[in-house]
């Protein structure tokens, strides 16, 4: 019987979790919600937290509940933001060993499930954990999607707009790369409205040390507000809430999301930060732009230091 609705499950019920569920049932991009967590409390409270706002809500909801991993059996997306928080000052790589063993079981037990749809992840340091989720599991890598440069992206292009007085939507400025320290700002492909940003240098509208500067705050931002209010979770929950509604209404969106790398940007075996056209089938194509040899280099840098994590993830 053809499915008509559609159903999430969420794995990690905190913070960051709930905000995507938070701005997904505002949008209505599921019938039905599932949450899972490793306190099933957490789960149990936030389900009904949110079912309170259920005859408000602008699309009909049919249930959001706390559930256990057998509700992956025929859910259409699955969105993981499991894990321990970050400290202040802690880099998201420094939390690898422990989130790599949380990650490694919940692979197993949604693959037990019998799960056929699509993943989405965020728990960090998200390359890496993707890449183990899609190891563990051994899932279609099209179906396996991290969150990748997504925030990141988001972040540099609403600083690059205040900067320039348009709308934070009218810039084109995306990382590639790891989600965290060593992203990778692709200025060769910025632009707005079709105008290069290069031009807006030559305009004397801004300078490459002012972009330097934005790209430096940029990474920086999550630290920033991990020292103010210990976590971040609007930002990525909108993140998350983007690529879901690419996938569950087929969209073709172009977003900045974490996938996996097979002989593209001189890359294999690696999840980073990309564009990508992200549609009902995951990630239907990854677009490969031509980088400058200093933007590959540092994205090379990248990697590197992503594989590395990977490396100490799994000994
Ligand atoms: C951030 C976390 C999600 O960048 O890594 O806000």
């Amino acid at each position: 019987m053809k499915k008509t609705s559609n159903k999430v499950v969420l794995i990690g019920a905190g913070a960051v979790g709930t905000s995507f569920l938070y701005a997904a049932i505002n949008q209505g991009l599921a019938s039905e919600y599932v949450l899972i967590d490793a306190f099933p409390q957490a789960a149990e409270g936030n389900a009904i937290d949110l079912s309170d706002a259920m005859s408000i809500l602008p699309l009909p909801v049919t249930g959001i509940k706390a559930g256990d991993y057998q509700d992956c059996q025929d859910a259409d997306l699955v969105v993981i933001t499991a894990g321990r928080p970050q400290k202040p000052g802690e880099t998201r790589l420094e939390m690898v060993a422990g989130n790599a063993v949380i990650m490694q079981e919940i692979a197993q037990q949604v693959k037990a499930s019998g799960f056929s749809g699509i993943t989405i992840i965020a728990s960090n340091p998200v390359d890496v954990l993707t890449l183990i989720y899609q190891q563990v599991t051994g899932f279609a890598e099209a179906r396996v999607i991290g969150s990748g440069t997504t925030l990141d992206s988001a972040r540099l292009r609403r600083l690059v707009a205040e900067k320039l007085g348009v709308g934070a939507q009218a810039v084109d400025a995306y990382f590639v790369g790891e989600h965290g320290d060593s992203a990778v700002p692709v200025w060769s492909h910025a632009a707005i409205m079709g105008q290069p940003i290069a031009q807006y240098i030559k305009d004397g509208k801004i300078t490459q040390a002012e972009l330097d500067q934005i790209s430096h705050d940029a990474v920086k931002m999550a630290y920033k507000i991990i020292e103010l209010k210990r976590a971040t979770f609007y930002g990525i929950g909108a993140a998350l809430t983007k690529i879901a509604r690419a996938i569950l209404r087929d969209e073709k969106a172009t977003l900045m999301v974490g996938a996996k790398l097979n002989n593209i940007y001189k890359n294999s075996d690696v999840y980073s930060g990309v564009p990508a056209i992200i549609g009902a089938q995951g990630i239907e194509q990854i677009i490969e732009w031509e980088l400058t040899a200093d933007e590959q280099m540092k994205m090379d840098a990248s990697i590197a230091t992503l594989k590395l994590s990977v490396a100490k993830a799994q000994d």
